[in-house]
């Protein structure tokens, strides 16, 4: 049997980890500007957590989790997604009674198991936040105005704001029965799965892709419509701030999210170009909203809370479609030749890396000609030999590789001012 990463399941390899490691760079330094510190839960979970938060009659519970007994006879889930780990934790640890307020943010990997096409996998990895501790819109908005300032600070553009609510406890009875004396009519022509929705959890019929519910899903009633007046006061502030904050979006009465925690606010940003969409069907980069009453289903205190999480995998596609990731190279590389010298050319290299500085040799040694390509190649600055003359005189004969071949540069540098010489260099790069 041919040995392979599991189907859905990739493999991260460089040049592309660089741009990974950029994005999350960019995210640490971004949310950490935010006020959101960083949580790591574990990558498996009782399953329990995921049926009582995303929702039994969900597609994520229902058909795409990971689950299976350990050796102790528990059932255990691969995380899906990372709201209901982060909330469990929040409880577990009592922070809610520890601090009034809490803004965190993870990143790492989930798992679906999910029809597979362009930006949609199995193992795919999130950037979330959440905030926990207060209703008001003002931190809605805030986790928005983040998303859209990390988009910006990458670079990633035509992404749009689909904004909705969904109301609060007191909106989604009247709602509901609406909702299902508008499907009742359909219930014959129903798969199980839509006829299990549609006993169980009618709002889930909204995002049903069953060909024969189409028309009654686009002339079904709108939850916005049914609003109560603190959800609908909510919304308005949620709208008031987006404006004041010069945060364009558009209102989407059919936004219900594929997870039964939410309440109020839902959100998604959507990657949609004029021309071809490089994610295809999967071009949702971020969702998230309000579900303030998760804390407290979960056995926690009453604790409203708000967050989001994007998918790291298709934000990557995208930045890889707009410019092509490059290696970064050393600054130095230094050439050696076979004989004694060549433990002191080593030992120069370590001396460099330890004053802070990318310098590379070749560790197959070989001809030095040989040696200067492979420099090239991997993107050398500055190539230099060191061997049993240079060894003598203290000074190496740096070769700037940038140089055009019919007019090269090189200078001499003594091996006491070369660190010194490279932070001058690494200044200008
Ligand atoms: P979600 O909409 O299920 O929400 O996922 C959020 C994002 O993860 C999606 O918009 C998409 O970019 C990415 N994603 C989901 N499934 C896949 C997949 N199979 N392959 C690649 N990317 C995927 C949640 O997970 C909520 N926990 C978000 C949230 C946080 N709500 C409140 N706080």
């Amino acid at each position: 049997m041919k040995l392979q990463a599991v189907k859905g399941m990739n493999d991260l390899l460089p040049p592309a980890t660089a741009l990974w490691q950029h994005v999350e760079a960019t995210a640490r330094a971004l949310f950490g500007r935010y006020g959101f510190q960083e949580v790591r839960t574990p990558m498996v979970e009782a399953t329990e957590l995921f049926v009582r938060s995303v929702g039994e009659v969900t597609d994520i519970v229902g058909k795409e989790m990971y689950t299976f007994t350990d050796k102790g006879d528990r059932s255990i889930t691969l995380r899906p997604e990372g709201t209901a780990p982060a909330a469990r934790a929040y409880i577990e640890h009592n922070v809610g009674n520890l601090e009034p307020l809490t803004r965190w943010f993870y990143l790492g990997p989930m798992f679906r198991y999910e029809r597979m096409k362009t930006g949609r996998y199995r193992q795919f990895h999130q950037l979330g936040a959440e905030a926990y501790g207060t209703l008001d819109p003002a931190q809605d908005v805030e986790l928005i105005a983040l998303v859209a300032a990390f988009f910006r600070v990458l670079g990633v553009p035509d992404v749009t704001l689909h904004l909705n609510t969904l109301g609060d406890g007191s909106t989604r009875p009247a709602y509901l029965a609406a909702l299902k004396a508008h499907f009742e009519p359909l219930v014959a022509q129903m798969s199980d799965d839509a006829k299990l929705a549609f006993e169980r959890n009618t709002m889930r019929l909204l995002d049903s892709k069953e060909a024969a519910l189409q028309e009654a899903i686009a002339a079904a009633p709108a939850i916005v419509d049914f609003l109560d007046e603190g959800s609908k006061a909510h919304f308005d502030d949620v709208r008031r701030l987006l404006a004041k904050l010069e945060l364009p979006y558009v209102l989407d009465r059919r936004l219900v999210r594929g997870l039964d925690y939410y309440t109020r606010t839902t959100f998604e940003f959507v990657y949609a170009p004029a021309g071809d969409n490089a994610l295809g069907t999967a071009g949702t980069v971020c969702g998230g909203g309000r579900y303030d009453r998760l804390v407290h289903d979960l056995g926690g205190p009453e604790k409203p809370a708000v967050g989001f999480a994007m998918g790291l995998d298709r934000l990557v596609l995208l930045l890889e479609k707009l410019r092509a990731p490059k290696r970064e190279g050393p600054l130095l590389f230094i050439g050696t030749f076979d004989g004694p010298e060549r433990d002191d050319a080593l030992a120069l290299v370590m001396r460099l890396r330890d004053a802070g500085h990318f310098v590379d040799f070749d560790p197959r040694g070989g001809k030095l000609g040989k040696q200067k390509e492979r420099a090239s190649k991997v993107g050398a600055r500055f190539f230099a030999g060191y061997g049993g003359d240079e060894h003598a005189s203290r000074t190496l004969k740096v070769d700037d590789l940038s140089a055009p071949k019919d007019a090269p540069r090189s200078e001499h540098v003594s091996l006491e001012a070369l660190a010194g010489w490279l932070s001058k260099e690494a200044q200008t790069a």
